[in-house]
């Protein structure tokens, strides 16, 4: 069937050719557009056109525009290039032609849910001797000499005195998981965990040494950003816990969907709203996972920990709490974890309690045993603090909380980078947390919810997406975890997350966290050497954050100092005012470490305190 284009409602094809002509010629750089593009629509009859142009074919309209290129399109014979584009090999399979073209492995039978991404494991995407191997995702992109994922680097650690924990460098908190109870889940993979981490303790006069196979350097390779220079200096990132930076397996990723698979979800019969929808909810089910979630429909997509935070304050505690009741948080919270409680509490006549910390920077449990009564109604506080390091005994709190009828929120923005996070063995019924704290993009978060109370909770935003159906009298909703995503989410960075994820299950939590837990004693052991320096946030349980003061500087002048040598660090309160003020302070300098940091950032750090603190 042929399409009348001369029929009289259609405006003149000429004319409307001619304005587009004229409006590109008048555009810099688009000659071959021009020519390729503006005119095949105008002037070829719909059923003339190339069945790898029409849509549901597969191919990208840069796949087609490129292929248009490569040969010599002539507008008016279409049906020659019609069998050309039939013989094509990609045409109508559904795989974008870069795929095909990089030879990926690609699942002909069902390309929408195994679209071409070379960094996914588990998908047949990822040769099956990298996938799980805890080898770098970026491994065979880097033409390193030594092809072993994990060569030994020699940690030495410097006489610590770490309160009750100071044996743990030479003793794997993993070999010792009473030493860790806080947070270290039950084992079970001990034997894998040895079999890569080779670990000896030396003798020597001064130090302890540790041996760990796990090669930041060679990690770092796949961060772009961290080869830098600012100020002539390579970038030294230490503000980890302000955000993380970003492997080029999550930066590809993002541009994939965008150059890929581009669509609105869930709302659409079309090939890209199929692999958009796919990337989406491929990225659900990479966070539930992650988390050891039940079901996928545990997962809320929000724009962050703080986003999150501030749904169930608004969704389930304006539900569910009344006058009189009361939130029980730590004094460890950052503002994120205190305003929105603050102002339910101002709206609805709550009260809110606060576990006291002591001089180390943990909470007290016996104190928070006694501020439990029958009028708790939450418990919200977090896994790790982000001012001072802290690692709370989350289990113990949320047990507790549970035998005095509370729900609890952990919020996990500075713990899932570090820690391994189970929640059905929390047993919490909120966790939240942000993309952009564990190599994600920003904009893009994750709140947890039990399925059950998730779906017992009215959503706080309305519109498309959350919705069943709606009449002018009534809607009904979806149940969890649409009914809390109302509206066109932030697609690109969730799937963005998701690969982020697989970045850091790859490498193994557990070995980043074995690794970051050597090189903080590695550096808080160095910075205890300098004179004047005051460690704030000295508990025995700690990851990631070294915050200090400098005792006739500034926190300003020492960040700054820091930051001529290309040393990023945070200065200030760190949206944290409540727990540096029970230390006596209005700010802090804050380095805190992720797993591409070594131990030659430590030494810059500390060298430049040493010089500063000296006068040079
Ligand atoms: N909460 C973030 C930090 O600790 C912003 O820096």
């Amino acid at each position: 069937m042929s399409i009348n284009t001369n029929h009289p409602a259609l405006p003149d094809l000429k004319f409307l050719e001619e304005l587009a002509n004229k409006f590109f010629q008048e555009q810099p750089h688009v000659q071959s557009l021009e020519k390729d593009v503006v005119a095949l629509p105008v002037t070829t009859p719909a059923e003339k056109i190339p069945d790898a142009f029409r849509s549901g074919a597969g191919i990208s309209p840069t796949g087609s525009i490129n292929a248009l290129n490569a040969i010599d399109l002539s507008h008016s014979n279409p049906t020659q290039n019609q069998g050309l584009f039939s013989e094509s090999p990609v045409a109508a399979k559904g795989i974008s032609p870069t795929a095909y073209q990089q030879g990926n492995e690609v699942n002909l039978a069902n390309p929408q849910t195994s679209l071409p991404d070379p960094h996914f494991a588990g998908e047949g995407k990822i040769p099956q001797s990298l996938a799980g191997s805890g080898i770098s995702p970026s491994f065979q992109q880097h033409d390193f000499e030594q092809h072993l994922p994990f060569v030994q680097e020699q940690i030495q650690v410097p006489s610590l005195a770490l309160g009750t924990h100071e044996n743990h460098v030479g003793q794997l908190p993993l070999a010792s998981p009473s030493a860790f109870s806080y947070y270290f889940l039950p084992q079970t993979s001990q034997q894998d965990f040895t079999k890569i981490f080779v670990q000896e303790k030396k003798q020597h006069p001064k130090a302890n040494a540790v041996k760990t196979s796990f090669d930041a350097y060679w990690v770092k390779k796949d961060f772009p950003i961290l080869q830098e220079k600012v100020n002539g200096r390579p970038l030294i990132w230490l503000d980890n816990a302000a955000t993380t930076q970003k492997p080029r397996q999550v930066i590809d990723r993002i541009s994939y969907f965008y150059e890929h698979e581009n669509s609105n979800i869930h709302r659409a019969a079309h090939e890209l709203a199929a692999r958009a929808t796919d990337a989406y909810e491929g990225a659900r089910e990479r966070v539930r996972a992650f988390l050891n979630a039940k079901s996928t429909n545990e997962i809320v997509f929000v724009r962050g920990a703080t986003e999150a935070i501030n749904l169930v304050a608004k969704s389930w505690g304006e539900q569910y709490l009344q006058a009189g009741d009361e939130i029980i948080v730590s004094h460890l919270e950052h503002h994120a974890n205190i305003v929105p409680w603050q102002q339910l509490a101002i709206k609805k006549g709550l009260k809110i309690r606060v576990i006291p910390v002591d001089d180390d920077g943990q909470v007290i449990l016996a104190e928070y045993a006694k501020l439990l009564n029958s009028r708790t109604k939450l418990v919200s506080f977090t896994q790790v603090s982000n001012a001072l390091g802290t690692v709370t005994p989350a289990k113990e709190i949320i047990d507790l909380a549970h035998q005095a009828g509370a729900k609890t929120l952990l919020d996990g923005a500075q713990s899932v980078s570090h820690l391994k996070v189970d929640v059905q063995y929390l047993d919490t019924d909120f966790f939240v947390f942000s993309g952009h704290k564990v190599f994600g993009p920003t904009g893009i978060g994750v709140l947890y919810g039990k399925e059950a109370l998730l779906n017992a909770t009215q959503p706080w935003q309305g519109g498309g997406n959350m919705i069943k159906d709606v009449t002018f009298e009534h809607t009904q909703f979806h149940p969890a975890p649409n009914r809390f995503e109302a509206g066109t989410g932030n697609i690109a960075d969730a799937v963005g997350l998701g690969a982020a994820i697989d970045y850091v299950q790859q490498l193994g939590i557990e070995h980043i966290h074995e690794y970051e837990n050597a090189l903080l004693h590695y550096a808080t052991a160095l910075l205890k050497d300098i004179k004047g320096l005051r460690l704030v946030g000295t508990a025995p349980d700690k990851a990631s954050v070294l915050s200090f003061t400098l005792k006739g500087f500034t926190n300003d002048e020492v960040g700054q100092a820091l930051n001529k040598e290309g040393i990023a660090v945070r200065t200030g309160h760190h949206c944290a005012q409540p727990i540096l003020r029970r230390f006596g302070l209005e700010s802090t300098v804050r380095p805190s470490l992720a797993f591409y940091n070594t131990c030659q950032d430590i030494d810059v750090l500390v060298e430049t305190l040493h010089k500063l603190q000296a006068g040079y």
